[in-house]
């Protein structure tokens, strides 16, 4: 059981990788899509229980790039039920306040995906309660690469100077610019890894792994992650004495 929650230490950004669709579709005798449809209810209870704690911003780790690995059915399903899961919740998003974002490369995904993207993040451009950041055909390597090109198109059109580059060019690069660094990190299903998510942004996020698949993951599961959050010290590294 978690104590309650202090609401003066809520964290501004959780990022969430959501995994244990496929094993716990399994589990239950069906097929991995059966797991990902089940997911969008995880993905509506994370989001409305984020944004009632006060938490501006959460992100989701949809699609990576090395998801294109899969079967190609198993994508096809995944990109189907994006398209109509931002259909469906679109008005939901707009009524509660939510501003969608994307990160990773969104060029590369199927039209109508990009399409409905465009039109969600437009229509829900100037809410303001909590900004729901999805990770789409996104890697971090990837990430950095995109911002590595772009500062060196801004050092050879003479708008940076190489040798001068700072912490703040390198993040103005990535596709999170003007998002803060995630607080937070929760792994669904019992694995240990970052899996090339955020690697750049997570420098100082607190982790927490729970057992739970993704698709069984509700408010409980959420509220204990801000819990265990609250429970580190955060030293940045301060000694203990210096940040009391
Ligand atoms: C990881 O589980 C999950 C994914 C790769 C996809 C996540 C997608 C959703 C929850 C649905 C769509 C999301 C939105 C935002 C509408 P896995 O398939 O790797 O599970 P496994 O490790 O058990 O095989």
């Amino acid at each position: 059981m978690s104590k309650a929650l202090d609401f003066n230490n809520i964290p501004s950004h959780v990022a969430i990788i959501m995994d244990g669709n496929g094993r716990w579709a399994k589990a239950h005798g069906e097929e991995r899509l059966f797991g990902h449809s089940n997911g969008v209810d995880s993905v509506r209870e994370a989001l409305k229980c984020a944004r009632e704690l006060g938490i501006k911003y959460l992100t989701l780790y949809a699609f990576s790039t090395e998801n294109w690995a899969r079967p190609e059915s198993e994508i096809q399903g995944l990109m189907q039920l994006l398209v109509a899961s931002i259909h469906s919740e679109l008005e939901g998003l707009c009524e509660n306040g939510v501003r969608l974002k994307t990160i990773g490369d969104v060029s590369r995904l199927p039209k109508d995906c990009i399409d409905s993207l465009q039109e969600a993040v437009e229509k829900t451009e100037a809410n303001k309660d909590i900004t729901l950041i999805l990770a789409l055909n996104y890697s971090s390597r990837d990430e950095i690469i995109r911002a590595c090109n772009r500062l060196a198109a801004k050092v050879k059109s003479g708008a940076l100077n190489p040798g001068e580059i700072k912490q703040k060019d390198v993040e103005e690069a990535l596709d999170t610019v003007n998002i803060p660094d995630p607080e937070l990190l929760i792994r669904t299903s019992g694995e240990f890894r970052v899996s090339n998510f955020l690697l750049w942004q997570l420098a100082y996020a607190e982790m927490h792994f729970t057992k739970v698949f993704w698709p069984e993951f509700r408010r409980e599961h959420f509220i204990e992650a801000i819990s265990d959050f609250q429970s580190r010290e955060r030293r940045f590294g301060k000694t203990s004495e210096q940040i009391s």
